[in-house]
């Protein structure tokens, strides 16, 4: 085992950003002030996104009047702020001690009111078609404003989840219905398996190459709703500003401003990263590789979910370690009883885990069950390598945090990445690699030195000047209203029993259909009506879930969405 990298054990001390005395640094203050900044620009373009809207005529007639005993609509323009920016700073807000991990940025009553009407339509509560509660009377049932109450539906409008009618209420849209059931848990295996999914994931692999297909097996979202045309004046610029001492400088210890604005996003977060930990890498990628090859040899155990994003089979495969596979609830992630038996009877020596929005079943783990799994790897002395690549895609607007919170013996090598959210290609990710810091980064340079350093310096000035925050709301929104228009197509053409995730987050979809289905025959049949689709079995060590499919609702929803899922309906009518 490595050096512990936190020399006190227990409680992390604290050596970045913020200062446990409270007292304010000019670095804080330079970043409180970027933060405000960046919250009037997302002001300001939100204002002139209005003004474009009114201009075209798509100003949302959603004027809400109250009128006598009841509540109707009329006209009246949606107002620009009504989604202020997520992370506004004030400036008592970096005056906190953060060691414990118990700060937030601030959640604004109308963004936990309308989380709350989110969930009661995604349980099913409110059923689609019915009218959501008055402004007038969930005002005076919440104990808020009627002002507030608007925001509120405003948002939970833009999320695709509710619609105004003219002159009558809010009303739950016919596509946040969940029609279909869940899926069920994954059994249980036994035993330690040798991994091969190489080949037949590279075959499904292959085929989303043709752009030509429906992209429903793609593992990334449609580029379209990502500011490329930002990056690369962010690039242009970067490129500009850089020098050759620059060039070399940053690449053994990654981009500087890159590094300040991961480091100032899990304070945000309210996970103060001492900037030593924080490695750089070729996406997220890269980053769980090193990790998991930093705690292993060839031959050890490692716990994976069962199912698993395919690419950490491979990463399995390839380092010729075997799968302990632990079965995945699909709404609650990871099943801790089956890790803990686990952990106390085989000798693992890793763990690889999503906590939040997991690949491909969009589980995610509770803070409860986040902070028991942190006490199981913590009493085995087991690293747990965090793969939180769609950190930036919850739909709520609380950002969870992940096992990371909880790390206080540097046990947790976390991975993120910038390719799901902002600038799919550009290749940067990073980890946050706990007491492995150190040597992971020595790793990394042993391997690919570094990913590009004008990629890195791009990405640093799209977050400090591009308007970060109010992009990742647009995609959150985008990829919200994706989900209900995809299950809403599932639940009219796909055979009755069909069951399917409804996450909250990400762009995925799990099906799970009667046992009689063959989704590796499905999938050669879609294609050969020119639409991907993933197979379950590349999402399992031992090749199961045949009859399960995951679908990626990532692109804009259009007229040939619609047929393909007809399509792919029918094709399932014939097994
Ligand atoms: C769950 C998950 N983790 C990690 C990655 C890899 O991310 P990156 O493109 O940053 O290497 C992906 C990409 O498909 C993913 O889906």
């Amino acid at each position: 085992m490595d050096e512990p990298f936190y020399p006190g054990g227990g409680v992390r001390e604290y050596r970045g950003l913020i200062p446990t005395d409270g007292k304010e640094s000019p670095h804080e203050r330079q970043a409180c002030l970027q933060q405000k900044l960046r919250a009037k620009l997302d002001e300001l373009q939100a204002e002139v996104d209005k003004l474009k809207a009114r201009a075209r005529g798509a100003a949302v007639d959603t004027r809400i009047e109250r009128e006598q005993d009841t509540d109707r609509l009329e006209a009246k323009p949606k107002p620009s702020a009504a989604v202020p920016a997520m992370m506004e700073c004030p400036s008592s807000f970096f005056h906190q001690d953060y060691r414990f991990g118990s700060a937030r940025p601030p959640m604004k009553r109308y963004e936990r009111f309308a989380d709350e009407i989110a969930e009661l339509i995604r349980d099913g509560v409110l059923a689609p078609g019915e009218r959501v509660p008055s402004v007038r009377q969930a005002s005076r049932e919440y104990g808020i404003s009627p002002s507030t109450v608007f925001q509120a539906y405003y948002l939970l409008e833009d999320r695709g989840l509710i619609l105004a009618k003219s002159r009558s209420g809010y009303y739950v849209r016919e596509q946040a219905r969940r029609v279909l059931h869940e899926p069920r848990m994954t059994p249980r295996r036994q035993e330690a398996a040798d991994v091969a999914v190489s080949e037949l994931a590279f075959s499904v692999l292959d085929s989303l190459q043709d752009t030509e297909t429906v992209p429903f097996g793609s593992a990334f979202p449609s580029p379209d709703l990502f500011p490329l045309a930002r990056l690369a004046r962010s690039m242009a610029k970067a490129l500009r500003g850089m020098s050759g001492s620059d060039v070399l400088k940053d690449m053994t210890a990654g981009d500087a401003d890159l590094r300040r604005q991961i480091v100032l996003r899990y304070t945000l977060k309210g996970m103060p990263l001492p900037p030593k930990e924080l490695v750089i890498t070729n996406g997220a990628m890269e980053a769980l590789n090193l990790g998991l090859q930093c705690a292993t040899s060839p031959g050890d155990l490692v716990a994976i979910e069962s199912p698993a994003f395919y690419a950490s089979l491979q990463v399995l495969e390839r380092l010729k370690l075997k799968a302990v596979e632990i079965p995945v609830h699909p709404r609650e992630g990871i099943d801790l009883a089956v890790l803990a038996d686990s952990l106390a009877r085989l000798p693992i020596k890793a763990c690889w885990f999503m906590s939040h929005l997991q690949n491909p079943l969009g589980a995610s783990l509770d803070q409860e069950k986040k902070r028991a799994l942190y006490a199981l790897i913590k009493r085995y002395q087991v690293p747990l390598i965090e793969d939180d690549a769609y950190a930036e895609l919850h739909f709520g607007t609380t950002p969870p945090r992940p096992v990371k919170q909880f790390d206080d013996d540097g046990l947790v090598i976390h991975c993120g990445s910038f390719s799901k959210c902002l600038a799919p290609g550009y290749r940067v990710g990073w980890l946050a690699g706990g007491r492995y810091a150190e040597r992971l980064s020595r790793l990394k340079l042993m391997t690919t030195i570094s990913p590009s350093v004008p990629a890195q310096a791009a990405i640093a000035d799209y977050l400090q000047h591009g308007g970060y925050d109010r992009h990742l709301r647009r995609l959150r929104h985008a990829l919200e209203t994706q989900q209900g228009q995809m299950l809403a197509a599932a639940s009219r053409f796909f055979p009755a029993e069909t069951r399917a995730t409804r996450p909250a987050g990400g762009y995925v979809l799990w099906f799970e259909f009667p046992e009689r289905v063959d989704s590796l025959r499905l999938f050669r049949m879609a294609l050969e009506q020119g639409i991907s689709v993933a197979p379950g079995p590349i999402f399992s060590a031992t090749q199961g879930f045949r009859h399960c499919l995951r679908l990626s609702y990532g692109h804009p929803w259009t007229p040939r969405s619609e047929a393909a899922m007809e399509r792919l309906g029918e094709l399932l009518d014939a097994f």
